[in-house]
C-alpha cells in the first residue's frame, strides 16, 4: 500500500495514472481541427481512437442530443422507447442482409463479451478460436481473445480455452477449428495490431469452415465498422456475412455504445434475462446512432472514404513512410524510423495521428468528414519529415 505522502508526491491529478499520455490538451473542436488549451490548432487524423466518426461539432450530432435531452435524458429497458426501435432498425438496415436483430451496450468489450455468451449458449460448446494480434477488449471474456493480455489481465484465469492462428494462416485456422469450437473471433482489419487486413480469401474460408464444424463466426467490427472501410462494415465490403457482428467506437459519435448484430436464426435461442445492461440501448445514445447513419448516407460519406483512402494510399509514401497498410480510414503508415518519432514530428507540425502494437507503424482513424485539403496537408507535412 502507498502511504499518503508517496500519493501526494504522485502530483495533484486526483485521476489513477494508468495512460501514457501525450503533451496536448484539447478544449475544443470543430470539423476535423482540434483546439488546444495552449491555442494550437491541429488536424486530427485519430478521431481519438476511431470514436470522433464525424469530427467535432456535427451540427445534426448536436441538434439530436439537444432534442433527446430535452425530451427524455435517461429511462431504462424496462420500458419501450420509440428512439431506441429507430436506432435498431436503422442499424440493421446499415448492416449486412441477415443480421436482424440487436442487442445495445456500453462499449467494445462489452459488445465481444456478449457476443462470445451467446456463441457458448447457441452451440453448447467451451473453446474459441483466436488471431494472433487481435485486441477485443479489457473485460474478462474479450481480455482472454486479445494477443498480449498476460501483461495486464489481471484476472487469476481466462474464463475458457482459447486456441491462436497466426494471421491470415489458412491451414492454421483449419487446423484450429473443430466441434469443440464455439466461435471463431476476428476483427476483419486489425486496428491495434497496426491496421492490418487479413485477405478476402482468409475471411471465406473462415466462413466455410466455421460453417463445416459448426462454430459461430464473429466479426468485430468495433474498431472497422461503421463506414470505416468506406462500406457500411467491412463485413459488407468482403461480401463474407458472419453469424454475430460487434460494432462501438464511433457507433454514436462519440457518445459511449456498442452493439451485438444478430441473425433472425440465433435470436430465437436467445430468451429473455438471457443478457442485460442497465445503460445500454439508452435514449441519448439512440438518438446520436440513428443520426450519424443518416449523416453518413445523406453526406455520401462512404464514397468520401473510398476516394480519400485511395489517395493517401497512392501519395503519402513519402518522408519517413515506405509503404500503407489497411483499408478506407483505418490506415497504417508503415515507416522508415520509430512511429513514435514520426509522431512527434507530425504533432509539432499540427496533425495528429496514432501508434499501434507495430513500433514502426503510425495508425490514421480520421473522422469520415475529412476532406481534399486535409489530405494534401498531411502529404505535404510528411513530405517535410527526414525519412
Ligand atoms: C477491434 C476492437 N475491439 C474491441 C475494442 C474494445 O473496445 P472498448 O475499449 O470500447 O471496450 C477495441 C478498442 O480499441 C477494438 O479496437
Amino acid at each position: 500500500m502507498m502511504d499518503a505522502a508517496a500519493a501526494g508526491a504522485k502530483g495533484a491529478s486526483a485521476l489513477l495514472d494508468v495512460f501514457a499520455m501525450i503533451d496536448f490538451e484539447p478544449v475544443s473542436g470543430a470539423g476535423v481541427t482540434l483546439k488546444s488549451a495552449d491555442g494550437r490548432e491541429y488536424l486530427d487524423f485519430y478521431g481519438g481512437h476511431a470514436v470522433a466518426l464525424l469530427g467535432y461539432g456535427h451540427p445534426r450530432l448536436l441538434a439530436a442530443l439537444g432534442r433527446q435531452a430535452g425530451d427524455l435524458f435517461f429511462q431504462s429497458n424496462l420500458v419501450p422507447m420509440a428512439v431506441r426501435e429507430r436506432a435498431a432498425r436503422a442499424l440493421v438496415d446499415f448492416a449486412p442482409a441477415g443480421l436482424d436483430r440487436v442487442f445495445f451496450v456500453n462499449s467494445g468489450a462489452e459488445a465481444n463479451e456478449n457476443a462470445l455468451r451467446i456463441a457458448f449458449r447457441a452451440t453448447g460448446r467451451a473453446v474459441v478460436v483466436a488471431i494472433e494480434g487481435a485486441f477485443h477488449g479489457r473485460s474478462a471474456a474479450a481480455a482472454a481473445v486479445t494477443a498480449g493480455s498476460a501483461k495486464w489481465n489481471g484476472f487469476p484465469s481466462t474464463p475458457f480455452e482459447v486456441r491462436w492462428v497466426p494471421f491470415d494462416d489458412e491451414e492454421a485456422l483449419a487446423a484450429a477449428l473443430d466441434e469443440s469450437v464455439a466461435a471463431l473471433i476476428l476483427e476483419p482489419v486489425q486496428g491495434v495490431a497496426g491496421a492490418r487486413a487479413l485477405s478476402p480469401s482468409f475471411l471465406r474460408t473462415a466462413r466455410d469452415l466455421t460453417r463445416g464444424c459448426g462454430s459461430l463466426l464473429v466479426f468485430d467490427e468495433v474498431q472497422c465498422g461503421m463506414g470505416r472501410t468506406g462500406w457500411p462494415f467491412a463485413a459488407t465490403a468482403m461480401e463474407v456475412t458472419p453469424d454475430l457482428l460487434t460494432t462501438a467506437k464511433g457507433l454514436a459519435g462519440g457518445f459511449p455504445a456498442g452493439a451485438v448484430l444478430v441473425p433472425e436464426c440465433l435470436a430465437h435461442g436467445i430468451k429473455r434475462g438471457d443478457l442485460g445492461s442497465t445503460f445500454g440501448g439508452g435514449p441519448m445514445a439512440c438518438a446520436l446512432i440513428e443520426t450519424v447513419i443518416s449523416v453518413i448516407l445523406d453526406e455520401g460519406l462512404l464514397a468520401n472514404v473510398r476516394r480519400l483512402s485511395a489517395r493517401i494510399q497512392a501519395e503519402c509514401r513519402v518522408g519517413p513512410v515506405t509503404a500503407v497498410q489497411g483499408a478506407g480510414f483505418l490506415l497504417g503508415l508503415r515507416t522508415t524510423r520509430p512511429a513514435s518519432d514520426v509522431l512527434k514530428e507530425l504533432r509539432a507540425r499540427g496533425i495528429l495521428a496514432g501508434g499501434s502494437a507495430d513500433p514502426n507503424v503510425v495508425r490514421l482513424l480520421p473522422p469520415l468528414v475529412l476532406r481534399d485539403d486535409h489530405v494534401d496537408r498531411l502529404i505535404s507535412t510528411l513530405s517535410e519529415i527526414p525519412a
